[in-house]
């Protein structure tokens, strides 16, 4: 037990590769994702303050998309700005502890975001298909429920791993090749045998955004032919809320799915594909959902007029 405890305090910290070792490369990423990254922040405040600030947007389909956003800022700020002071600095290290943090919400975010996902699209689901019901059904008390779930289910997500993973023990190499702490790559570090866990944590994530993603597919799928059998101009707007649902999920899953899943990955595809789901899907659900949709537009419009001519009376 004593020795067991010493060895696990022999690697104090972990060393990130980050994305690139050329220099001119990194003064380049330093700058975009520095834009990068305050825009993810911006547009996802924007989305959480025109839905509060608008009371017409107080429906559960706007709660859950500003919730999403809340998740989306998140996710991008869990790893992002570490890297970025990283680009700048040319210090590279990450303590053991900020090392457990980042891969604790990484799975808690990623997981959330995906329950998310998929109580999106059953919103969308029972809006399309039981128009009728939809008040009675989507009730306040079901929304905070499906927010709840989320939640949880990121938490029980990440938990599952991580409860393993702070048991292991670190002595020998510490080199993470990558901008943040991921579990595959970290697991593979510790100096015991770790092939159980690494199952454990394929099955885990891979089965849970597998399950969502046959849910979404699933219940999309439905909406779509649905939506095509009726020919007005509702389903038009139906149509460009939809797609603007199946992009996001599309570009979550398939990074998502492609790392966790498909097991015969090269380290630099993983790289490029963890960029996707930390730092451009944050940066398009804003985007995606905010600028294509007319509601939240005039709601937008809106707000700026109140407050341009309420600055002009005094
Ligand atoms: C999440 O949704 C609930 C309502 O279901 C809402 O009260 C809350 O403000 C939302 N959170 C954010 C960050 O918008």
């Amino acid at each position: 037990k004593q020795m067991e405890k010493e060895n696990h305090s022999m690697v104090s910290e972990f060393i990130l590769l980050g994305l690139t070792e050329s220099h001119e490369l990194q003064v380049f990423f330093y700058l975009f994702f520095s834009t990068i990254y305050v825009s993810i922040v911006l547009g996802n405040l924007i989305v959480i303050f025109v839905v509060k600030l608008d009371p017409q947007l107080h429906s559960p389909m706007y709660f859950l998309l500003a919730n999403l956003s809340f998740i989306d800022m998140s996710l991008a700020s869990f790893a992002t700005p570490k890297m970025i002071y990283n680009l700048n600095s040319g210090y590279n290290t990450i303590s053991y502890e900020g090392c457990m943090t980042q891969m604790f919400f990484l799975h808690l975010l990623g997981g959330s975001e995906m329950m998310m996902l998929v109580a999106m699209a059953i919103d969308r689901y029972i809006a399309i298909c039981k128009p009728l019901h939809y008040k009675t059904i989507m009730s306040n008390r079901v929304c905070i429920g499906l927010i709840l779930l989320s939640w949880t289910t990121g938490f029980v997500h990440t938990m599952s791993q991580m409860v393993f993973t702070i048991t292991l023990p670190f002595c020998g190499p510490n080199v993470v090749d990558s901008f943040f702490c991921d579990l595959p790559r970290v697991i593979k570090l510790a100096c015991t045998d770790t092939y159980i866990l690494e199952l454990l944590v394929i099955a885990d994530s891979g089965l849970l955004s597998l399950f969502c993603f046959i849910v979404l597919f699933i219940s999309y799928s439905i909406i779509l032919i649905i939506v095509q059998h009726r020919s007005s101009r509702g389903s038009s707007k139906a149509l460009s809320t939809l797609s603007a649902h199946i992009t996001v999920v599309v570009l979550f899953f398939g990074p998502c799915i492609f790392i966790y899943v498909w097991p015969f990955n090269s380290v630099s595809i993983d790289k490029i594909l963890s960029v996707f789901y930390t730092i451009f899907t944050p940066l398009l659900n804003p985007i995606i959902y905010t600028f294509r949709n007319k509601d939240m537009r005039n709601a937008l419009r809106k707000i700026k007029t109140k407050h341009i001519s309420s600055r002009s009376i005094f």
